[in-house]
C-alpha cells in the first residue's frame, strides 16, 4: 500500500512538472517543437475584444533594505559602449516605489511587456461603429509613457504585426468573427490604417520622440524555414511582412528604427538572413533597420552557436538588438534547481554573452543599439520557474546581475564549473 502511494505521488509530481514546463512555449532546441506549429490553424476567433489574458504578476515585495548592487548601474556601464540598457515594463513595476527606483537606476530604455500589443490598442466597438479599424490607446500604456517621459526613458515599440495577442475580429468582414475573413485588399487597407494611426496617435499624445525602435513584425518564421501560418498569411498572403515594413516606412518618423523581432534566432539564422534581404524597396534600399533577437536563452545553450548567429546577421549591416533577454537555469523544459552552483553558471553565462557582444561593438563589427532584459526580477518573470533574471524574487542581487555588468569577480567565476 505504502509502495503504491509512493508510486502515485511520483507519477503526480512528474505530471505536475510537465504541466509547469509546458507554460514555456519557446523552444531553443531545434528538435523540441515550439507552438503553434506551421501547420496549426489560427486560433478560433473570439467575439469580444477582451485582450488575451496575461500571466498574473507576483505582487512586488516592498524592499527593506533596497537591493544593493554596490552602486553598479547597467545603463552607465553599457553607455561606455554606446548601448542602452533596457527592461520590459508593467504598471505594477512603476506603481511600486522600490522597483521604480531600481528601474531608473539600472535602465534607460523600456519596452511594454503587453500594453502596446494589438490586443490592447484596438477598439472593437469603435471599429464596428466607424466601419474601419480604430486604434485606441489604453490607460496603462499612456501612464507608462508618461512615466517614461518623466524619467528620461527611451522606448521600444512592441509590436505592430503579430500572429498572437492580436484580436481575431480585425481579420473578418464587418469586424464580425461570425463572418468570413476579409480579402487581401481590405486587410492591406486595415494594416496600413492601423500602422498609420499608431504613429499619428503617438505624435498627438506627445510621446513620439521617446521612441527609437519599433518591432514592426514579431515571430513570423518557423525553425524549419517556413512562414508561420496565421490570419495575416490567410488574408494578405505570404508577403504580409513586406507590406508591414513598407507601411511602417511610410508613417514612422525617420528617427525610429524599424525591427523584425523573433525568438530561437540561433535556429533561424539562415532563414532570417535570406528573408531580410527581401525587405527592400524598388531601389534596393532596406525597408528594415534592425533585427531583434529575443534572446530567451538557457544556461545550457551553446554561446558559440549564438555568436555565430550574431556574426552572420550583423554582417548584413543592419542593427541588432537583444530585445527580451533572459537566461533560464537549465534547458528547455528542464529547469535546474536554483543553487550556488546553478546561479554561478548563470552569472558566467550572462558575463560571457554580454562581454562577447560588447567586444564586437567596440571592434566595430556589431551595431548593437540596446540590450533589453525581459524583466529584472525572478518573481515577475514570465518564466519564473527557471529564475532567469538579474535579481531574485526578493530583488536581491544575483551573480547574473554582476555577469550582466561584466564584473567578472562577482559573476560566479570563483565557483567551480560543473
Ligand atoms: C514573446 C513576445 C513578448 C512576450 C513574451 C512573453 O517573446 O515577443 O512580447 O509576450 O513572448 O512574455
Amino acid at each position: 500500500m505504502k509502495k503504491k502511494l509512493i508510486l502515485l505521488l511520483m507519477v503526480l509530481s512528474v505530471m505536475g512538472a510537465m504541466i509547469a514546463c509546458g507554460k514555456d512555449n519557446k523552444s531553443t532546441s531545434p528538435t523540441a517543437a515550439p507552438e503553434p506549429t506551421a501547420t496549426e490553424t489560427p486560433a478560433e476567433p473570439t467575439a469580444t475584444d477582451t485582450p488575451t489574458p496575461i500571466p498574473t504578476e507576483t505582487p512586488v515585495p516592498t524592499l527593506s533594505p533596497l537591493p544593493d548592487p554596490d552602486g553598479v548601474s547597467l545603463k552607465d556601464i553599457y553607455a561606455e559602449h554606446g548601448v542602452k540598457a533596457g527592461t520590459c515594463l508593467t504598471t505594477m513595476m512603476i506603481g511600486n516605489a522600490d522597483t521604480a527606483k531600481l528601474i531608473t537606476e539600472q535602465f534607460n530604455s523600456v519596452t511594454m511587456e503587453n500594453d502596446m500589443k494589438p490586443d490592447y490598442i484596438l477598439s472593437e466597438a469603435k471599429s464596428k461603429e466607424a466601419g474601419e479599424i480604430v486604434v485606441e490607446f489604453n490607460s496603462n500604456m499612456l501612464s507608462m509613457l508618461k512615466w517614461a517621459k518623466e524619467n528620461n526613458m527611451a522606448v521600444r515599440g512592441h509590436t505592430l504585426v503579430w500572429y498572437s495577442q492580436t484580436p481575431n475580429w480585425i481579420f473578418h468582414e464587418d469586424f464580425d468573427t461570425n463572418k468570413p475573413l476579409v480579402g487581401r485588399e481590405e486587410m492591406l487597407k486595415r494594416m496600413e490604417s492601423m500602422i498609420k494611426q499608431v504613429f499619428e496617435k503617438l505624435e498627438e499624445a506627445g510621446y513620439i520622440d521617446l521612441f527609437y525602435a519599433y518591432d514592426v513584425v514579431n515571430e513570423a518564421w518557423m525553425e524549419d524555414g517556413t512562414l508561420r501560418k496565421s490570419n495575416w498569411t490567410a488574408t494578405i498572403g505570404d508577403d504580409f511582412i513586406w507590406h508591414a515594413f513598407n507601411f511602417a516606412n511610410k508613417y514612422a518618423p525617420e528617427s525610429i528604427d524599424l525591427y523584425y523581432n523573433d525568438y530561437n534566432e540561433q535556429f533561424k539564422t539562415d532563414t532570417l538572413e535570406k528573408f531580410v534581404k527581401t525587405l527592400v524597396d524598388d531601389k534596393g534600399n532596406y525597408l528594415i533597420d534592425g533585427i531583434g533577437f529575443q534572446a530567451h536563452l538557457y544556461t545550457k545553450d551553446s554561446l558559440d552557436a549564438y555568436f555565430k548567429t550574431v556574426d552572420q546577421l550583423s554582417a548584413l549591416g543592419l542593427k541588432i538588438e537583444l530585445t527580451e533577454l533572459d537566461v533560464c537555469l537549465g534547458k528547455y523544459q528542464y529547469p535546474s534547481v536554483g543553487s550556488p552552483k546553478t546561479f554561478a553558471n548563470q552569472g558566467r553565462f550572462y558575463y560571457d554573452l554580454i562581454k562577447g557582444l560588447m567586444d564586437r561593438v567596440d571592434a566595430g563589427t556589431l551595431k548593437l543599439d540596446a540590450l533589453t532584459f525581459w524583466g529584472f526580477s525572478d518573481g515577475m518573470s514570465w518564466r519564473k520557474e527557471y529564475q532567469p533574471n538579474l535579481f531574485n524574487k526578493n530583488l536581491k542581487v544575483k551573480n547574473a546581475f554582476y555577469g550582466a555588468a561584466m564584473m567578472k569577480d562577482k559573476a560566479g567565476f570563483d565557483y567551480p564549473e560543473q
